[in-house]
């Protein structure tokens, strides 16, 4: 392990390993448009897709950020074709059954956030699973957004919120940001300091609204399915030289 890390630090020197991010979110776009420009179906651009989400792991995994995020589907996903969701559906058993051994192996964690009861049967069995087999895991949690929207993350906080308040748990005094940030689905994690979105779109898409407050944003311009490691450590580079000022000014940070 010691041997591990020195090798991955001499690989970046660049990288300064003491001010790493310990949360990245990713909404990974552009499948689609990765395929058709081949002339192929969208969803050979989605099976491509799998394999970024796994070279993305690794390199979280190698470097030890300890929160990897992904947007893997939409609350407003539900609108497209019938036939491109059920595939999606489908991979997502196959990708969870092919790589839970290794995920396992390197003692990573697979999560999930987002509205589960609404996934299909086989779908959620097979998330469930997985997450059963690796939740002892603590190297690397990977979480994967489904059915998942920020605004609902927020309706459903506010939703339990309400409840104890009801069952007189808690006095609406008490609610603070703390206290509402522990009832998001996100609550056993810190908010993550780097937001990418792939595919060269600029917008938010309804990902982790609440805990996006202070992220800093990379917008790369490549579809997903092309999206290595590299661009990856290069998005490093640039959050590490970016002055994070959280409202001060840049004299009370320095
Ligand atoms: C992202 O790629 C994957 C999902 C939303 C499931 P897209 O499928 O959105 O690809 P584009 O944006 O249409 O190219
Ligand atoms: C956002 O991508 C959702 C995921 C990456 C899962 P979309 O491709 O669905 O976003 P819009 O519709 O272009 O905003
Ligand atoms: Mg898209």
């Amino acid at each position: 392990m010691a041997e591990a890390k020195k090798s991955i630090r001499d690989k970046y020197p660049d990288i300064d390993f003491a001010k790493l991010p310990q949360h990245v979110a990713i909404i990974m776009d552009g499948n689609g448009r990765w395929a058709k420009a081949r002339g192929k179906p969208r969803i050979f651009g989605h099976r491509q897709g799998a394999k970024t989400v796994r070279r993305i792991t690794e390199i979280c995994a190698e470097l030890g950020i300890p929160y990897l995020t992904l947007y893997a589907f939409s609350t407003e996903n539900w609108r497209r074709p019938r036939e491109e969701v059920q595939t999606l559906m489908r991979l997502l058993i196959e990708a969870i059954q092919e790589e839970i051994d290794e995920l396992d192996q390197n003692d990573i964690r697979l999560n999930a956030i987002g509205d589960i009861d609404g996934l299909p049967p086989a779908t959620r069995h097979a998330l469930i699973e997985g997450m059963r087999r690796t939740r002892d895991n603590s190297r690397l949690c990977l979480t994967l957004a489904l059915n998942y929207s920020g605004r609902w993350d927020i309706v459903q906080a506010a939703k339990a919120i309400a409840k104890k308040v009801g069952d007189g748990l808690v006095a609406p005094n008490a609610i603070d940001e703390a206290y509402f940030s522990k009832h998001l689905s996100t609550a056993d994690m810190p908010d993550p300091e780097i937001l990418i979105r792939t595919s060269g779109e600029y917008r938010v898409s309804n990902f982790l609204l609440w805990q996006i407050a202070y992220a800093e944003l990379f917008f790369v311009p490549v579809y997903w399915p092309d999206f290595d490691k590299s661009h990856f450590i290069q998005v490093l580079r640039d959050f590490q030289k970016r002055e994070r000022r959280f409202g001060m000014i840049s004299e009370q940070i320095r």
